[in-house]
């Protein structure tokens, strides 16, 4: 059953990853939910495949849902003849605050993909997530659009990925800002990687909710800003918590004030019952583009993200 699903997706993707030169898709996602896994395939220097097991209720039996793990991984080993090394599992459960960023293994095994001709490093070992969310590929692609001539702001860059598309768009200079040491050398990694390097190009280390303080104070403005913040947030280098659902309203009305008067906040989260108080904020001009950014591979989980387009209301003359 499950190397039947495996196949139909297969065809059923097949003629869109020819024709958008696809590199990395996510090719089930718990279809069955017997079989509650995730499987992204990542077309490297070789086929990598990277499966997350979602944890399974506990009114499923443990030894039955190991069984069929161990199914589903041998069909994927035989259906895509893998061999040692290009097969990756990792059991994805509700994780909070910093634990959802910490490292699994040391390996430091980074492989180049290809998103939109340009290139992007993933690892597969070391940490939960692989450093290119998948279902953001045409977030990122928006960004590129909107991205000639203007300065750049990536809050929670996580590895950069939408810094490289507004380099590539054409943006007059980019400003990459994460609290992690470790993803934001990721993303200057991923940017030289591209050939972005320079003063046009910078990073800082910082929490974004003091960040954004500061650069408020500095009256700095940019003309394209991506913000797309963890859904809970907490660590020793912040003071409290993030939570996006309870602080989405002061965190847009922040960042926005650092827009050009005609400049564009993409904002995004992960958080599946995330509503969008409106109403809070009616100074900011509020597009839900969750829909028009959800890739096909993705289509089976709307939830997966949730996506807007903001800009300043139209001052009345
Ligand atoms: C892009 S966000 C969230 C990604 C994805 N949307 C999700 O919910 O899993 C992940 C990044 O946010 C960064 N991060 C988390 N809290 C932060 C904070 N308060 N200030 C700066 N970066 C933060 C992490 O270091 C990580 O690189």
């Amino acid at each position: 059953m499950f190397a039947n699903r495996i196949r139909k997706n297969r065809k059923r993707l097949g003629r869109w990853i020819k024709r958008e030169n696809i590199h990395g898709y996510r090719l089930y996602d718990a279809d069955m939910p017997e079989y509650a896994v995730a499987v992204d395939v990542y077309e490297s220097d070789k086929c990598y495949i990277h499966v997350q097991e979602y944890q399974a209720p506990k009114s499923i039996d443990p030894d039955r849902a190991r069984e069929r793990l161990q199914d589903a991984l041998g069909v994927i080993r035989d259906l895509f003849g893998l061999e040692e090394g290009q097969l990756f599992l990792k059991v994805r459960k509700q994780q909070k605050g910093a634990s959802q960023y910490e490292k699994l293994g040391a390996g430091k095994c980074f492989h180049e993909v290809i998103e939109a001709g340009h290139r992007f490093l993933v690892n597969f070992e070391d940490y939960l997530d692989t450093g290119l969310f998948l279902d953001h590929r045409i977030t990122r692609g928006l960004v590129g659009e909107l991205a000639p001539e203007r300065h750049f702001l990536n809050l929670f860059a996580y590895t950069g990925s939408a810094s490289v598309h507004a380099a590539a768009g054409g943006a007059a200079a980019t400003l990459t800002v994460d609290m992690s040491k470790t993803y934001l050398d990721w993303a200057r990694r991923n940017m030289e990687l591209n050939g972005y390097s320079g003063s046009a190009h910078q990073y800082e280390r910082a929490d974004c909710l003091e960040w954004l303080q500061k650069a408020l104070w500095q009256h700095r403005k940019f003309g394209l800003i991506f913000l797309d913040p963890p859904s809970f947030s907490t660590s020793s280098r912040m003071d409290g918590t993030f939570d996006v659902q309870r602080d989405h309203v002061a965190l847009l009305k922040a960042t926005s004030r650092l827009l050009e008067p005609d400049g564009v906040l993409i904002f995004s989260n992960n958080l599946r019952r995330f509503r969008m108080d409106c109403e809070a904020l009616p100074e900011l001009a509020v597009e839900d583009i969750s829909r028009a950014t959800l890739p096909p591979d993705f289509e089976r989980n709307p939830k997966i993200h949730n996506c807007w387009k903001i800009q300043l209301q139209a001052q009345p003359a």
